[in-house]
């Protein structure tokens, strides 16, 4: 059992251990936070000794599923144990279920049962219904307890990646929240966070399985992805498409069909004879291209990946530890790679290659689907628990990471292919610590209403346990959408984390300009919206890099003490200083919104609402609330462009959010090259803190965080003369309008302090006096990355 060393500034932990019965209690500043083995349901199966091993072994115990024997070689090896937040109201984790972020209890206080405990076993679940609490995909064994008065948040993270399940009981003896974890197998492994505000939580908890890997700038941009693409001819068209409509996106997949029968890494000859010059030509525009890379390797004694890795010993085997495993899925009879052995995971990476992987490029990324693992006439579709991994571990023993393993090697091949630089490769299932390796989705949900807004507690519950990039297939899987639901999983869709358009092998063609007027418009609209907000956006992640902050973030983290936030799964923030409530049901012209406690603009229109407060704001189609958080700043990049590569040398717009005082605002942006890992390794980076002050002044300047300053101003401008290569191209990037919302006004002149110029102040663009003001300063002459301030001159 670990205990984050991190304690809060200010908040003092203490952990009291007693004996007979074991209990242990973390207390934050005097108040129980965390205890264990309050209700005494700490046991496990005890460590055979030496005298007994040597004793006739115990009768195994096979257990039956469907027609598979779980043969049990080792008997019971069950352990379970009990934890108690007992000032929580509310319990948030565990993914992965289409179900309500605050966790409903499956126990009562008095043991009767309300539904199933939860389970965290990755499974390919077919057509997976929303509003259901069983386990998909990935599984994090990440439980947080939440009390809003005081403001608190602890978590506890079980790094054990067997079958778990966890009972979930409200106002127990014990008061707050009790769990109940049985694990099948595997070590007693628990952490303890005390927090107590949801940023340390996540900060410690990401201290113990790492932080968000630090995507490549392109994978922010819009996916366009469909099972499948039919030819080159047709990814052609499809990239024309988004040209010829105006409408940014930076990548184009390819589902399964591309290959030539389900052997990864070929290409289907007569559909995809050219994939080089495919990739070329889609990258020629700025643009990558993903190709889907399964754990099944088709058993084919011709298929070079198939051949070498039987040869060499490199599948899962049987139970008896010696015949390769065979499973059947899209090729049919396949093996399936150990990826829990190093030795694998290297040479799979190793298969990424240029030289290995024929017709790819280094514009080419991969996607990993089926692999939590799915075996289609395997118990559960998916592998026995007793077939035999590297080291004689039995499957049961590392399930729940295997998915995790595989995507880790290929993310490590797709980087030492590309000499190092950031990966980007998806995939489906996922453990804790998946989060260092690249972004997950959600799976196969279905175009209905349902699955669009229980797409929200999915991914903000992923957010909340450190998976930060995740995101919902737009328009739905299985099945399809019309016009309006599109459109609206668009405007959802844009603030996922990670933002692609899927959909099924059957299902009509549903590229954004299919839907006609007034769709392809405001779908236009959304995507745009997804791009103007890319330097906030990138900011977010690097946060999220380096602090395992959530990028789309319930609302409970940025209003911990807020009891109405705390279950809220209709709306969320992005990041600090945006709420969106999207609009999630079938011909809505309204919709209930909820700002917590502060001042807030909207978006579209500067309107200054003051929260807290719940109110009805009236939607059309074109209309998706959203809100600026007073005491924010935000940076935006407001030209509209092809993809994120084309608006790199573009300049920004900052938006200034004043707080209830009107004279106070604070935000900050962080710039590097998009791609390298310079910003780690030489430092190569831009942070920069925007501080609206007085009501007055407005001042940029590189800001010291997470042990380092990136560069210097004095650095930035030097390297970029000299033309250093690191000198990525934003760093010189200029600042071309700053807006500060409210009804201030100031006079007609601003001083700029930076090369000693002055300018005008040009034109508002709300009505004078009007709650929905804006006061904009165009083109100031200042680069971003550069020390500077704007002096207002105050007219009222
Ligand atoms: C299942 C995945 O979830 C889905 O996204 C994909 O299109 C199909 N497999 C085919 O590869």
């Amino acid at each position: 059992m670990g205990f984050s060393s991190e304690t809060p500034v200010g908040s003092e932990v203490k952990v009291v251990i007693e004996h007979a019965p074991v209990k242990i209690t973390t207390l934050v500043d005097g108040v129980e936070a965390v205890v264990f083995n309050a209700n005494g349901a700490f046991e496990f199966e005890r460590r055979k000794t030496k005298s007994e091993e040597d004793a006739p072994p115990p009768e195994p115990s096979p257990e039956t599923f469907n027609s598979h024997t779980d043969s049990r070689p080792n008997g019971p090896m069950a352990l379970s144990f009990d934890i108690t937040f007992p000032d929580a109201s509310h319990a948030y984790g565990l993914p992965e279920r289409a179900t309500t972020m605050s966790l409903r209890e499956t126990k009562a206080a008095d043991g009767a049962i309300a539904t199933e405990p939860y389970r965290l076993y990755n499974l390919d679940v077919f057509e997976y219904e929303h509003d259901s609490p069983f386990g998909l995909y990935g599984s994090i064994p990440m439980l947080l307890g939440h009390s809003s008065r005081p403001p608190r948040v602890h978590g506890v993270y079980f790094n054990n990646p067997t079958e778990l399940y966890v009972d979930v009981t409200k106002g127990g003896s014990s008061g707050g929240i009790s769990s109940h974890w049985m694990a099948e197998s595997g070590a007693f492994d628990l952490f303890i966070f005390p927090g107590p505000s949801p940023r340390e939580t996540m900060r410690q908890y990401s201290m113990i399985t790492g932080g968000t890997a630090m995507p490549p700038a392109f994978a922010l941009g819009y996916h366009q992805c469909r099972w499948n693409y039919r030819d080159e001819a047709d990814v052609a068209a499809v990239d024309a498409g988004f040209d010829e409509h105006d409408i940014p996106y930076d990548v184009l997949w390819l589902d399964i069909e591309h290959t030539d029968g389900k052997r990864y890494m070929t290409w289907d000859g007569a559909t995809f004879p050219t994939p080089r010059r495919m990739i070329e030509d889609v990258a020629s525009r700025g643009r990558k291209m993903v190709t889907i890379v399964d754990p099944h390797v088709k058993k084919d004694a011709n298929y070079p990946v198939y051949k070498e890795a039987e040869s060499k010993g490199l599948f899962v085997k049987q139970k008896d530890g010696v015949g390769d495993f065979d499973g059947w899925c899209w090729p049919g009879s396949s093996a399936y790679l150990d990826v829990t052995s190093p030795a694998v995971r290297a040479w799979w990476a190793d298969k990424f290659s240029l030289k290995n992987y024929q017709g790819s490029t280094k514009d080419l990324y991969i996607w990993n689907d089926m692999n939590e693992p799915s075996v289609f006439n395997g118990p559960e579709i998916t592998m026995q628990k007793d077939l035999i991994h590297h080291g004689n571990v039995e499957h049961r023993e590392v399930h729940n990471a295997f998915g995790m393993y595989y995507h880790a090697a290929t993310a490590a091949g797709i980087e030492k292919r590309n000499d190092g630089e950031r990966p980007f490769v998806l995939s489906r299932a996922f453990f804790a610590g998946t989060q260092r390796v690249g972004p997950i989705w959600t799976g196969d949900n279905a175009a209905d209403w349902n699955h669009l807004r229980v797409s929200l507690p999915m991914v903000l519950t992923l957010g909340a346990t450190g998976l930060a990039f995740s995101g919902a297939d737009v328009g739905g899987f299985f099945g399809n959408p019309d016009g309006e639901l599109m459109t609206r999983w668009y405007q959802t869709g844009i603030y996922y984390p990670f933002f692609r358009g899927h959909a099924h092998l059957d299902t009509k063609r549903r590229e954004p300009w299919l839907f006609g007027e007034p769709y392809t418009a405001l779908i236009r609209a959304a995507i745009r919206r997804r791009y103007q907000l890319m330097p906030y956006l990138y900011t977010l992640f690097e946060e999220a890099h380096r602090d395992g902050a959530p990028v789309m973030r319930p609302l409970w983290y940025e209003f911990p003490n807020d009891p109405h936030a705390a279950a809220k799964e209709d709306a969320f923030m992005l990041g600090p200083a945006l709420l969106v409530h999207p609009v999630t049901t079938q011909g809505a012209s309204s919709v209930e919104v909820y700002l917590p406690a502060g001042v807030w603009y909207d978006y579209d229109t500067n309107e200054m609402h003051a929260g807290p407060k719940t109110f009805s704001v009236a939607v059309t189609l074109a209309d998706t609330p959203t809100f600026v958080r007073g005491g924010h700043v935000i940076v935006r990049k407001d030209r509209a462009r092809r993809s994120t590569r084309a608006m790199t040398h573009d300049p920004f717009t900052i938006v200034v959010a004043p707080d209830e005082s009107g004279k106070y605002a604070y935000g900050e942006v962080y710039l590097d090259d998009g791609k390298s890992y310079a910003f780690e390794e030489k430092d190569a980076f831009s942070r920069r803190q925007i501080i609206f002050e007085d009501g007055d002044s407005l001042v940029c300047a590189a800001k010291w965080r997470g042990g380092s300053w990136g560069w210097t101003t004095h650095d930035a401008e030097q390297k970029h003369l000299e033309g250093d290569p690191l000198a990525f191209p934003e760093i010189a990037a200029e600042v071309e309008r700053v807006i500060v919302l409210g009804p201030r006004r100031f006079g007609e002149d601003a001083e700029v302090r930076n090369k000693r110029k002055e300018i005008h102040l040009v034109s508002a663009s709300g009505k004078e006096g009007s709650p929905a003001a804006a006061t904009a300063v165009k083109k100031p002459g200042v680069v971003l990355a550069q020390d500077w301030s704007i002096l207002f001159s105050v007219a009222d």
